[in-house]
């Protein structure tokens, strides 16, 4: 999506690598649409929201060689968005060669500016600029906009617009400042919309899509996760041979569904370790154990770590630092427990689709930078295993289904997402075996509530932090001083943006209660109203 401040996007090195494949699997035989990123906040919702529709989706930088575009064979190539001017010098482009492919194409925003620009029309910056909801109205039904009403509300988010339209392009739908609000060719499958489908607030903007994808491209909707798993089983075998495979479990569900499939694949000869690392939330290594046990048998390793965690943690209050620490001593335990298996030449990770992009540094979104964080629990390459991340093309919603269909327990496939690092970077200041105590109290009351509330799936995240300070107040006829929690609950999609979600006041209430009664070393409960940006889901 054009962001209201180009500057934000506009780094030139953004797009100094042409060559990254950013997803190395090939699309074992599916129909596949390519995304070519121009730069858009928001081009890994383009690909989820075809996947939605079971299509597989792929994403390239927008300067990626012809080649390796034909090499995917796309069946429709989708132009995203991005912050640039097409009349600018330098804005980013692709090569001609897409316009030639033949191939249904669906410009967005920059990418409709961009067809329009390329196929010889032109555009400039627009005396009005759009952004936010506007009404379009519809001019054509038939194609795009098939079966849809004459007026919809879509989001639009542009300080540009096409001026005039190639030769043989008509207009499809326009809005009261945009009057190429939808334009297309007027014999081939070549579409582009100014506004953004992709985004909730183009309420209608899934079924333009799914019209994009089934009635203009002519696709069938052919990529289903009953037939991604056998694929994905059949693959695994055949790499892994006679060979022994070790997967570093974290309690989250990306590591337990690349488990689950490993196992699947080749049973016993997986073995899964799990560190107890001390900064755990109450429970969670005896419901890994648990679990874990039921579904895999023998092949689990418990490391218990906690103590060598908690002494290097003494003291340490810097985020950067704790993770670190973490993230060393990790990998000591690690390496050390997999000496005990014999012949483990593979390593099984939970690598998704967004860590893949967001490692390119093609796509270093801001948490790329702001946080070292993602894959605390990744292990360096010298340790000379060879990796096997059978998720790497994928959104944490497929893995959960794919997690559901192999039959991992429900408690196991919905829990939320849980970092690394852990508790670690939730007891902001020093972290001791004493504030970590009193977080666990506080975060398990507040899990309770909310799971009777039967609101966890509707959660991306919801946890405590324990703050550095500490504040005055009044129990009985007793003054404390004692410290603060906040609660934090966000809904989001993938963790790259997020909302603070609004839960109901009396679940705050009785949250808000059973902590000050009921956990000794708490005297104040805040509720964290930001969103994601401006703030991070987690506080360090
Ligand atoms: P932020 O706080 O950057 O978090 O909005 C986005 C997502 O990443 C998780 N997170 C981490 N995960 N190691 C991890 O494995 C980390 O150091 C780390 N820091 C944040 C966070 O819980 C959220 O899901």
């Amino acid at each position: 999506m054009t962001d209201p401040d180009p500057s934000v996007d506009a780094d030139p090195d953004v797009y100094a690598d042409p060559n990254v494949d950013i997803a190395l699997a090939p699309g074992q035989g599916h129909e596949t649409v390519l995304v070519l990123d121009f730069g858009a906040q928001y081009t890994q919702l383009i690909a989820r929201r075809v996947r939605e529709h079971h299509v597989y989706c792929r994403i390239l930088p927008h300067n990626a060689p012809l080649s390796a575009i034909e090499a995917l064979a796309p069946k429709a190539i989708i132009l995203s968005g991005g912050p640039a001017s097409v009349w600018a010098g330098g804005s980013p482009r692709c090569d001609h060669g897409v316009f030639e492919m033949g191939v249904p194409l669906l410009g967005l925003c920059y990418g409709m500016q961009l067809i329009c620009g390329e196929l010889g029309g032109s555009v400039a910056p627009a005396s009005h600029r759009e952004f936010g909801r506007a009404t379009l109205h519809v001019d054509q039904h038939d194609g795009l906009f098939e079966g849809l009403p004459d007026d919809m509300d879509v989001w639009m988010s542009h300080g540009d617009r096409v001026e005039t339209l190639p030769d043989d392009f008509e207009i499809v739908a326009h809005t009261e400042h945009a009057p190429y609000a939808a334009v297309r060719h007027a014999t081939k499958p070549i579409y582009g919309v100014q506004f953004h489908p992709e985004v909730a607030h183009t309420p209608r903007g899934k079924e333009i899509l799914r019209s994009f994808l089934f009635n203009v491209a002519g696709l069938t909707g052919d990529w289903v996760m009953s037939r991604w798993i056998e694929d994905e089983v059949a693959a695994i075998r055949a790499k892994v041979g006679e060979n022994q495979v070790i997967c570093g479990l974290s309690g989250g569900v990306d590591s337990a569904v690349t488990a689950a499939l490993v196992y699947r694949a080749i049973g016993d000869r997986l073995t899964c370790i799990f560190v107890d690392n001390g900064v755990l939330r109450a429970g969670e290594a005896e419901m890994v154990e648990e679990a874990f046990t039921a579904h895999f048998g023998e092949g689990l390793i418990v490391a218990r770590a906690a103590d060598r965690f908690l002494d290097k943690l003494a003291g340490v209050t810097d985020p950067e630092r704790k993770r670190k620490i973490i993230g060393h001593e990790f990998i000591d335990v690690f390496k050390a427990e997999s000496t005990h298996v014999e012949n483990a030449n593979f390593l099984a990770q939970g690598t998704l689709y967004p860590d893949v992009i967001e490692s390119v540094s093609a796509y270093g979104g801001p948490s790329a930078t702001i946080k070292t964080h993602h894959n605390v629990g990744g292990l360096p390459e010298e340790l000379g295993f060879e990796l096997i991340e059978p998720l790497r093309d994928l959104f944490k919603d497929e893995v959960r289904v794919i997690g559901h269909e192999l039959g991992l327990p429900d408690e196991l496939v919905w829990r939320h997402p849980f970092p690394g690092p852990g508790l670690a970077i939730r007891c902001l200041g020093e972290v001791t075996r004493e504030r970590l105590d009193v977080l666990r109290q506080a975060d398990t009351i507040l899990l309770a509530e909310v799971e009777d509330a039967g609101l966890m799936r509707a959660l991306w995240q919801v946890f405590c932090v324990i703050l550095p300070v500490k504040t005055v107040g009044v129990m009985g006829d007793e003054r404390t001083y004692e410290s603060v929690v906040a609660i934090r609950a966000v809904t989001s999609e993938d963790a790259m943006t997020a909302d603070w979600a609004q839960l109901p006041d009396g679940l705050l209430r009785r949250v808000s209660n059973r902590i000050i009664n009921g956990v000794r070393g708490i005297n104040r409960v805040v509720l964290d109203i930001s969103s994601k940006p401006p703030a991070t889901i987690e506080w360090e």
